[in-house]
C-alpha cells in the first residue's frame, strides 16, 4: 500500500504541479513507483509537464464513472515506467464527479504504487476536499511573498482540521533576497507562522521552465538547483535524513575555501 501525498496551496501558480511532477521523477530515481493524479479538473497540466499530452485517452472522471479500467486511465511516462499519470478531465469540473466513487478509485490506485501523488487545485473548494480526503501527507506549497503567506495560513488551518497525519511545507521560488532577515515573508517566517515542518526550500531556477517545455522534470536531470532540492525532499519523504542545501549564492572561490576549511 502506497502513501497518499497531496500537494496543495492557497494561492494559485506557486508550483504545485511542478513539484508533483518533479517528486514523481525523483522517486523514480530512488527506485520507487509513483502514480500522479491530476485533480485540477478543467485545468489539467501534469500531462504537459511529462510530455504526455498526446497520450491521454481516458481521465480520472472516466475512471470514477466506470467508463474505463484502471489500466486504461494510467499513462506511463516515456522516460521511466516508474512514473504513471491519471489525467484530470479537461471538459468537466470537480462537481460532476461522485465523491464516493472518486475515493474508491484513489484507494485502489494507492494499492498499486509506493507514492500516490495528488496534484490539488488551488483554493478551498470541492476539488480541495476531494483531493485531501484520506491523505496520509499534505505538502503545502507557498512562495515567499506576503499574499501567499496570508493564504497559506488559512490553508494550514484547513489542512489541520482535515485530520491528515503529516503536514509539511515547501517554499518554492526562493531567491537570496528572500533569505535576508528583513524580508517579511522569508521561509523561516512561513515555518514559524504556519507551525509546519519544512520539507523543501526550492530555489528560483530557470531550468524548471526549460525542463517543463521538454516534458522531463528538472529532478530527473543533473545540474538544476531546484531539481536537486526536490530530489532531497523526495529522499526525506522516503525516510532519509538529508540536510537542507544553502540557498545563499556563494562565489566559487569562496565555496572552495569553505570546503577546504579555510573560511
Ligand atoms: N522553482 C522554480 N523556479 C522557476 N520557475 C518555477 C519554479 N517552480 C515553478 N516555476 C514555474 O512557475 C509556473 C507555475 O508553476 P505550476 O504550474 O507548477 O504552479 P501551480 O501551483 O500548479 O499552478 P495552478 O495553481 O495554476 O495549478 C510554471 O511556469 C513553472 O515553470
Ligand atoms: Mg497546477
Amino acid at each position: 500500500m502506497g502513501e497518499k501525498i497531496v500537494i496543495t496551496s492557497g494561492k494559485g501558480g506557486v508550483g504545485k504541479s511542478t513539484i508533483a511532477a518533479n517528486l514523481a521523477a525523483a522517486f523514480a530515481r530512488l527506485g520507487k513507483n509513483s502514480i500522479l493524479v491530476d485533480m485540477d479538473m478543467g485545468l489539467r497540466s501534469l500531462d504537459v509537464f511529462l510530455g504526455l499530452e498526446n497520450k491521454v485517452v481516458f481521465d480520472l472522471s472516466d475512471l470514477a464513472d466506470g467508463i474505463c479500467r484502471e489500466k486504461q486511465a494510467l499513462v506511463k511516462w516515456d522516460v521511466s515506467p516508474r512514473v504513471r499519470l491519471v489525467a484530470a478531465a479537461q471538459l468537466r469540473g470537480s462537481e460532476t464527479v461522485d465523491e464516493d466513487r472518486l475515493t474508491r478509485v484513489l484507494d485502489s490506485l494507492k494499492e498499486d504504487c509506493d507514492y500516490l501523488l495528488i496534484d490539488c487545485p488551488a483554493g478551498v473548494g470541492r476539488g480541495f476536499r476531494n483531493a485531501t480526503a484520506s491523505a496520509d501527507t499534505a505538502i503545502l506549497v507557498a512562495t515567499p511573498d506576503g499574499v501567499c503567506l496570508r493564504d497559506a495560513e488559512r490553508m494550514a488551518g484547513l489542512l489541520k482540521s482535515r485530520d491528515i497525519p503529516r503536514l509539511l511545507l515547501a517554499v518554492n521560488r526562493v531567491s537570496p533576497r528572500h533569505l535576508k532577515p528583513d524580508w517579511p515573508a522569508s521561509p523561516g517566517v512561513f515555518a514559524e507562522k504556519l507551525g509546519l515542518e519544512t520539507i523543501a526550500l526550492i530555489p528560483e531556477d530557470a531550468c524548471v521552465e526549460r525542463c517543463t517545455q521538454c516534458g522531463v522534470p528538472a529532478a530527473w536531470q543533473k545540474g538544476s538547483r531546484a531539481g536537486r532540492a526536490i530530489m532531497d525532499a523526495a529522499r526525506r519523504l522516503n525516510g532519509e535524513s538529508v540536510p537542507q542545501i544553502s540557498l545563499n549564492r556563494e562565489f566559487p572561490v569562496l565555496r572552495l575555501l569553505r570546503r577546504l576549511g579555510l573560511r
